[in-house]
């Protein structure tokens, strides 16, 4: 069993990125821009939302942070988009989501400009990935393809088990698995009112677990030599732990581990590739990759 390191690779990519603004800078270009909007004070969302900066700060981008209150209004919220669109010193940037219950996502994220959208939300960055035009890709699913490729896993022809159907994870990640340019792969989504799950998911090469169930992914699930992918971070109460939490993930690792040729831990896999992804197409959107 080879454990995939995501944190020593995000941190080799987002090595990477900073020699690339470097060289901008010093031929005079313009410093790469990342804004995000905080919205209330959930405690994974501040957590993601810091971590988004101090990647900013480590690939050499400058970074604004927007903070609102719980109670902030739908209308203050799409001014501020407005505003954020209009800028011309931010290239790209984020709504943390979720938002409160009053607020309309959705609207929220329609209103982005779809040129500034690195978080691939708007329908017109999702409708362009999924015919495989050039464009912003979901952080998460991204980072999960580059770790894939980075680690030299065969993806072409296997079959790939997705669990999970949400827009930011799921749907984009299976669109990807699947596409001739990208994965390759054959590719099953399954969801909670899927029947044969655990049938499913034993015959996969590739499992992606995304679900947000902690210790979901048993080992009788598992076929021997599969990868393993772990994209769930549910806090649950640990109180030998000075923040009183741990991040559990997706699939009970210690079961599911040895029967994996790959596998993803919770911390350290998925997640510093899904922000260091978010600083790629940050980059992208500053040197106008996709959108003129
Ligand atoms: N909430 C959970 N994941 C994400 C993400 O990738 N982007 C934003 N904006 N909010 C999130």
């Amino acid at each position: 069993m080879q454990l995939i390191d995501g944190k020593a690779t995000a941190a080799a990519i987002k090595a990477e990125i900073a020699e690339e603004v470097k060289t901008i800078v010093a031929q005079g270009g313009k410093q790469p821009h990342l804004a995000a909007v905080l919205v209330g004070h959930d405690g994974g969302s501040e957590t993601y939302v810091k971590n988004k900066v101090k990647a900013c700060e480590q690939c050499g981008f400058k970074s604004t942070l927007i903070r609102f209150e719980d109670d902030v209004t739908e209308e203050e919220l799409l001014q501020c988009v407005d505003r954020l669109n209009k800028d011309e010193d931010v290239d790209g940037f984020i709504v943390q989501l979720p938002l409160p219950e009053h607020i309309d996502e959705q609207k929220i994220i329609m209103a982005v400009d779809y040129k500034k959208d690195v978080d691939g939300f708007h329908p017109i960055n999702v409708g362009r990935m999924s015919i495989g035009l050039p464009c912003f890709i979901s952080a998460t699913p991204l980072g999960i393809l580059t770790l894939l490729q980075y680690y030299n896993i065969e993806m072409s022809g296997k079959k790939c088990v997705v669990l999970g159907r949400s827009n930011i994870v799921g749907k984009p990640m299976a669109q990807l698995m699947m596409q001739k340019q990208y994965g390759d792969a054959t590719v099953t989504i399954c969801h909670s009112s899927s029947k044969g799950l655990k049938d499913e998911c034993r015959q996969a090469d590739i499992i992606i677990a995304a679900v947000g169930k902690p210790d979901f992914v048993r080992a009788d699930m598992v076929k021997e030599g599969a990868v393993v992918i772990d994209v769930g971070t549910t806090r649950v109460p640990d109180a030998s732990r000075k923040s009183g939490f741990r991040l559990n993930g997706d699939v009970k690792f210690d079961e599911v581990s040895p029967k994996c040729s790959y596998i993803t831990p919770v911390p350290g896999g998925v997640g510093p590739m899904t922000i260091c992804s978010l600083m790629k197409n940050t980059l992208a959107a500053a040197k106008k990759e996709y959108y003129k």
